[in-house]
């Protein structure tokens, strides 16, 4: 963070003294107003719900451009990396900054794969819970109970109990997401096979059994590889600044990345995979691509409260460049599965044509987000709609740490404790006090 050659003069129309606030620089993007010292300075605070204005850290891991539409993780564009690299590939790299050399690459496989199994125990914890739980409620549960298991890397101030806690997050949550999903559905639970890559290894832990083989479709492994490196970071979206915000009390890692994934699971965040395909599904069921008008006409029409989800971003003013790139691999995993006629995909196909031309989403710049195409292309898999936040929560967990190690670091973190304008009742007395 650089001083600009730029100051911010604030004044006041009751004539207040005015104050001076410094503004910082970064590598690219927008440069901020300093209002640390505002408070102590002019006894106000400022207001910004949601924080459409809030710079809350400086961070050198991701980068959004969303009036371009692009994405840069450790200023690699994600289209790159989508077609060079491998999942674990992008997670080195958020861990540490750069790209793995070839030495760097096998040793960083090699310690994920070998810590892929969970405690035995996990196993009970999750016989607690029933059968027909939502993945997200036994995730959260799963993961915020790992704390409880692996005692040596709770330690948020310890940089190796940091780094531990991240190679065996990051190598544990597809385990235990197959661990849900099997349990769901009442099938043995698969134990991980190390010969096999990451997301080879996912398939084979959600759709093997111990009966027989499972030969891993390469055309479906490079899918769900593609799907982990779309979603493993996103900057300051909400269930990373939740991971920021718990972590900043101390808290230890597995707790601070189970608020992440609570947070995740709400329709208008991770959630969002699978409100789209039941939004498609409901669309399908009365009527299919001859309703998608009458469906536009209610998300247009306010007083409705129907979205289109998949559309729009707090971020992208312009098409979002993961949906670019799942749009591609929902081509090829479904022609790869013979399901080119797939009527989701056409009925999603018509609605994002509708929407590009109407304007209505032309004049709120709404465009597709990643999860437009995300839904369709695991629904082709085979995962079950419920569990699409589940996998969002796998990818993300990578970013999550990366963000929150990136804070525990930085020399002018501090405490999370947003300000309030309080608009209740100034004090008064429960009748009966006597002043
Ligand atoms: N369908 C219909 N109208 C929409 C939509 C939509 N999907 N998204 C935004 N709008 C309208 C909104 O009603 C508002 O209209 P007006 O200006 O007339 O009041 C305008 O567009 C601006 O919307 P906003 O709610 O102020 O925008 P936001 O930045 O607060 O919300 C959003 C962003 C993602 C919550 C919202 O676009 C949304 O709910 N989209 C659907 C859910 C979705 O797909 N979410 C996934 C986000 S991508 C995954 C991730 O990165 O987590």
């Amino acid at each position: 963070m650089k001083l600009v050659d730029n100051k911010a003069t604030l004044t006041f129309s009751n004539g207040s003294p005015s104050v001076e606030l410094p503004v910082y620089g970064g590598s690219i993007g927008p440069d901020v107003i300093d209002i640390r010292k505002l408070y102590a300075q002019t006894g106000m605070f400022t207001y910004d719900p949601g924080f459409l204005s809030t710079a809350s850290c400086q961070s050198a891991i991701t980068y959004i451009d969303g009036d371009k539409g692009e994405l840069l993780y450790r200023g690699y564009p994600i289209e790159q990396l989508a077609t060079h690299c491998d999942y674990l590939d992008v997670c080195f790299l958020l861990l540490n900054g750069e790209l793995p050399d070839e030495k760097q690459r096998t040793d960083f496989h090699k310690l994920v794969t070998n810590h892929t199994m969970v405690n035995e125990q996990m196993q009970f914890f999750l016989r607690g819970f029933r059968r027909d739980a939502h993945p997200m409620a036994v995730l959260t549960g799963l993961v915020g109970g790992l704390s409880a298991f692996y005692h040596d890397s709770t330690d948020i101030n310890n940089p190796q109990h940091r780094e531990i806690a991240a190679i065996r997050l990051i190598a544990k949550m597809p385990t235990l997401v197959a661990m849900a999903y099997k349990y769901g559905v009442g099938q043995p639970y698969m134990y991980p096979r190390n010969e096999l890559s990451y997301a080879g290894n996912f398939l084979r832990m959600m759709f093997g059994v111990p009966c027989e083989d499972y030969k891993v479709n390469p055309v479906l492994e490079r899918a769900l590889d593609r799907i982990f490196i779309l979603h493993a970071d996103h900057e300051q979206n909400a269930s990373t600044s939740t991971v920021r915000l718990c972590g900043s009390s101390g808290t230890n890692p597995f707790a601070a990345i189970a608020a992440g994934v609570a947070c995740l699971w709400g329709p208008a965040h991770g959630g969002a995979n699978e409100a789209c395909l039941n939004m498609l599904e409901d669309i399908q069921r009365n009527g299919g691509v001859a309703k998608v008008g009458e469906f536009m006409e209610k998300v247009k029409d306010k007083n409705s409260g129907v979205k289109l989800m998949g559309f729009g971003h707090r971020v992208y003013k312009n098409y979002d460049p993961r949906a670019k790139l799942m749009q591609e691999t929902c081509n090829e995993v479904l022609e790869e599965l013979g399901l080119g006629n797939d009527p989701l995909f056409k009925l999603a196909k018509q609605l994002e044509k509708i929407a590009l031309e109407d304007d209505y989403f032309v004049q709120r710049k709404l465009y597709p987000n990643v999860d437009f195409y995300s839904g369709i292309v695991q629904r082709a898999i085979g995962i079950p709609v419920n569990l699409f936040t589940g996998i969002f929560a796998l990818a993300r967990t990578v970013g999550w740490i990366a963000q929150l190690n990136e804070m525990i670091s930085d020399p002018e973190y501090k405490i999370g404790r947003p300000r309030q304008l309080f608009t209740g009742s100034p004090r008064r007395d429960v009748p009966g006090v006597k002043k």
